[in-house]
C-alpha cells in the first residue's frame, strides 16, 4: 500500500506509537517473512527442483521438531556448567523465535541459590534488556520475594533467588509458547535446573507446569507442593495474572508463606 507519509512523518508516527506503548508491528494479515526470502528470484534459482508429486500431509515441521529435540538433549547433556549451557542454548537453531528476538534471555539472580523460579518466556522489556522478569510482572515478582525476605542478589546467599524461563527468546506479541517450542527447550531447562541445583523450584503459571509436570490448570495446582526434577516444586499463579486479578494476591501470599516455611525446615 502506498503511503502519503515522508520519512520524517513516518518516524514521528512510529515514535508516537511507541509513546502509546506499542511494542510490536503486526499487520492485519500474517506475512511469512522467512518464506519471502525463499521466494526471491535468486533463492528460487538456487532451490533444487521439486519432486514431481508432493504428498499432502503435515509436512516436515514435526519431523524437524523431533530432530531438534534430540539435538537439544545432546547439547544440554554435554554442558558441564551454567556458562556452557548458556552458550549451547544461544547457539541452538531449532527455534524460529530466535530470529525475531532482540536478545537471548538466560537467567538472572544468584546461581546456586536455594530457590529457582521458572516463568514462561521473555516479554517486551525482558527482550530489550536481555534479563528475565524485569517488566511490570517482574517488578511485582521482586516485591513478592521481598515480602518473604528473598531477593535475586541478596547479600545473604541463603536468601538469594535464581530466575529463568522455559523459553529464552520472546514469542512475537507475547503469545503462548507452542508445545513444539516447549518440547525443544525442556531438555535445556532440565539441565539448567540440575546445574543450578536449587532446593526448591517455583513454577510461575501454566507454561512451566505444562513443561515440567506435564499438566496445566494452575488455579487448581497452585499452593500444593509437588515433586519434579528430584526436588519440591511449588506451582504459583504468574505475577502477570496477579496484575490482572489483584484479588488473587491473597492466595499468592499464602503460597509465599508455604515457600518460606519450607525453607525454614532446612536451615
Ligand atoms: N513473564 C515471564 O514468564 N517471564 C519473564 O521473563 C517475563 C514475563
Amino acid at each position: 500500500m502506498e503511503s502519503s507519509l515522508d520519512w520524517h512523518g513516518a518516524k514521528a508516527l512510529l515514535e508516537w506509537y511507541v509513546e502509546l506503548g506499542a511494542v510490536d508491528a503486526v499487520g492485519d494479515v500474517p506475512i511469512d517473512r522467512y518464506g519471502l526470502a525463499e521466494a526471491t528470484p535468486a533463492a528460487q534459482k538456487r532451490r533444487a527442483p521439486e519432486p514431481a508429486a508432493t504428498s499432502p500431509g503435515p509436512g516436515p515441521v514435526p519431523v524437524a521438531a523431533y530432530h531438534h529435540v534430540a539435538e537439544a538433549t545432546a547439547l544440554a547433556g554435554a554442558a558441564q556448567d551454567l556458562e556452557a549451557l548458556a552458550e549451547a542454548m544461544r547457539g541452538f537453531e531449532g527455534l524460529e523465535l530466535k530470529k525475531g528476538a532482540r536478545n537471548f534471555v538466560f537467567a538472572d539472580g544468584t546461581p546456586g541459590a536455594r530457590v529457582m523460579i521458572l516463568g514462561e518466556a521473555p516479554g517486551a522489556e525482558e527482550d530489550r534488556m536481555g534479563l528475565p522478569f524485569v517488566g511490570r510482572a517482574g517488578q511485582l515478582l521482586d516485591r513478592m520475594l521481598a515480602a518473604i525476605g528473598l531477593a535475586r542478589n541478596h547479600p545473604d546467599a541463603t536468601r538469594a533467588v535464581y530466575i529463568s524461563n522455559i523459553l529464552p527468546w520472546r514469542p512475537p506479541g507475547n503469545r503462548t509458547p507452542t508445545p513444539q517450542e516447549m518440547a525443544m527447550m525442556v531438555p535445556f531447562v532440565r539441565r539448567h535446573i540440575a546445574l543450578a541445583d536449587p532446593e526448591v523450584l517455583i513454577l510461575m503459571g501454566n507454561t512451566p507446569c505444562g513443561a515440567l509436570l506435564g499438566r496445566a490448570g494452575i488455579l487448581r495446582m497452585r499452593g500444593n507442593w509437588t515433586q519434579a526434577e528430584g526436588r519440591p516444586v511449588m506451582p504459583m499463579t504468574h505475577p502477570a495474572y496477579l496484575l490482572r486479578n489483584p484479588a488473587a494476591k491473597r492466595e499468592a501470599w499464602a503460597d509465599l508463606l508455604e515457600i518460606q516455611a519450607k525453607l525454614k525446615e532446612t536451615p
